[in-house]
């Protein structure tokens, strides 16, 4: 009966995570795979307000939400996005990040007859999404220029301007995945003008916000820029780094629309959710909005989110300044102009392959190193199979 189902390729990120779990060499593996928070130890990390807020949760009932989620969490993480005016937002609370794009490109599919444009590189699951919401062949325009391992902004202007008038382009608010690469904040005002003039519809990809940076306004400013400028961006938004809520799966959907639409899209992507997985579950969407509503959780919420981007940060200098030890005549300044939970490293995929079976180190095909999983214990012999990968 099932002959004809040929067994496809593993999913390049969490297919990935499966054959590092399935390497014997318990001691001495090293996973840079799935971008999820660790610690210096290398272990997942519950942030403090989360377990606060759980303990709290210990006696609340698993009743059914309402389609679009829950209320207090739908109201806090739009101010979380907006600031105060949320008079023009629409808000539903989705099955994390990957849930909020798949929605969004259904409705948009659905009622907005528009090509999508992703950054070309991104996400791999943004094209697996794009491609079962029923853009069969989503359109890329240029960002990282592949040589120098930064923006490649002109290019990028240039196919955005070349892309049809109301054109729907993804961007990615912040921290970049996989290259860790951003725009300036002029660039992004050079950038705004573009799509003001294009009538471009922006699809912010949030899956890091607060987690780039630590500073929720500042990771949130490219959102708010093109909102402030009236062109109704929408956003994806994670919950899963800056919770460490991974598992829990919670997101949101915020569209911009008139206030007089606001029904009519609400009303539709409830039908949609409805059809595709009926309403969304509770338990993180209550922790989320548990910690956002107390002010003393939120406090330490602020802190976590320091505690992480610092981490990463001085990771990065770490790894560089082993890897400049380790090599010569190679250029590390990436590894510390690149922001958040992934560094872009530039190697090859054969060198890739060669540090995962020689090494048993693991990163992705394309060089993506999730830098959480690099710590003061692994930095040395890290750098060193990255060194002698490039000597051979
Ligand atoms: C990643 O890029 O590693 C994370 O966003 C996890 C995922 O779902 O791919």
């Amino acid at each position: 009966r099932w002959t004809h189902v040929g067994v496809p390729p593993a999913d390049p990120i969490l297919g990935l995570k499966v054959v590092f779990r399935q390497d014997p060499f318990t001691s001495s593996k090293i996973d840079l795979t799935v971008g999820a928070y660790r610690t210096n130890d290398g272990e997942p990390w519950v942030l403090p307000a989360v377990r606060v807020a759980t303990e709290r949760l210990l006696t609340a009932d698993h009743e059914y939400l309402p389609i679009d989620g829950l209320p207090a969490f739908t109201r806090a993480t739009q101010r979380l996005m907006y600031g105060d005016d949320v008079a023009s937002a629409v808000t539903v609370q989705t099955l994390s990040g990957t849930g909020a794009v798949r929605l969004s490109l259904e409705f948009l599919k659905r009622f907005f007859d528009a090509p999508l444009y992703l950054p070309r590189i991104t996400w791999s699951n943004h094209f697996n999404i794009a491609r079962d919401a029923g853009f069969a062949d989503p359109r890329t325009y240029a960002y990282l220029d592949d040589a120098t391992s930064r923006l490649d902004f002109e290019s990028m202007l240039a196919d955005l301007d070349a892309a049809p008038d109301g054109s729907i382009v993804l961007l990615h608010l912040c921290a970049h995945n996989p290259t860790g690469v951003d725009l300036t904040l002029p660039q992004w005002e050079i950038l705004a003008d573009l799509f003001a003039r294009k009538s471009l519809l922006p699809l912010f990809d949030s899956a890091y916000l607060g987690f780039a940076t630590g500073d929720l306004d500042r990771d949130a400013k490219p959102f708010r820029l093109f909102f402030e400028k009236g062109l109704a961006p929408w956003a994806c938004v994670s919950f899963s780094k800056n919770f460490g809520l991974y598992s829990e799966r919670v997101g949101a959907l915020h569209a911009t629309v008139r206030v007089e639409e606001r029904d009519a899209v609400l009303g539709h992507l409830k039908k949609i959710a409805r059809a595709m997985y009926s309403n969304p579950p509770a338990f993180g969407a209550r922790i989320v909005s548990t910690v956002l509503e107390d002010p003393d959780l939120y406090a330490s919420w602020l802190d976590s989110l320091h505690v992480m981007s610092d981490r990463i940060f001085e990771t990065r200098g770490l790894l560089r300044s082993h890897l400049e030890n380790a090599t010569r005549d190679h250029d590390w300044d990436h590894i510390t102009s690149q922001i958040g939970m992934f560094c872009f490293t530039g190697l090859t995929k054969s060198q890739v392959l060669e540090l995962r079976e020689k090494h048993h180190v693991y990163m992705l095909d394309n060089g993506r190193v999730s830098m959480a999983g690099v710590n003061t214990r692994n930095v040395e012999p890290l750098a060193a199979a990255i060194a002698a990968v490039l000597e051979d």
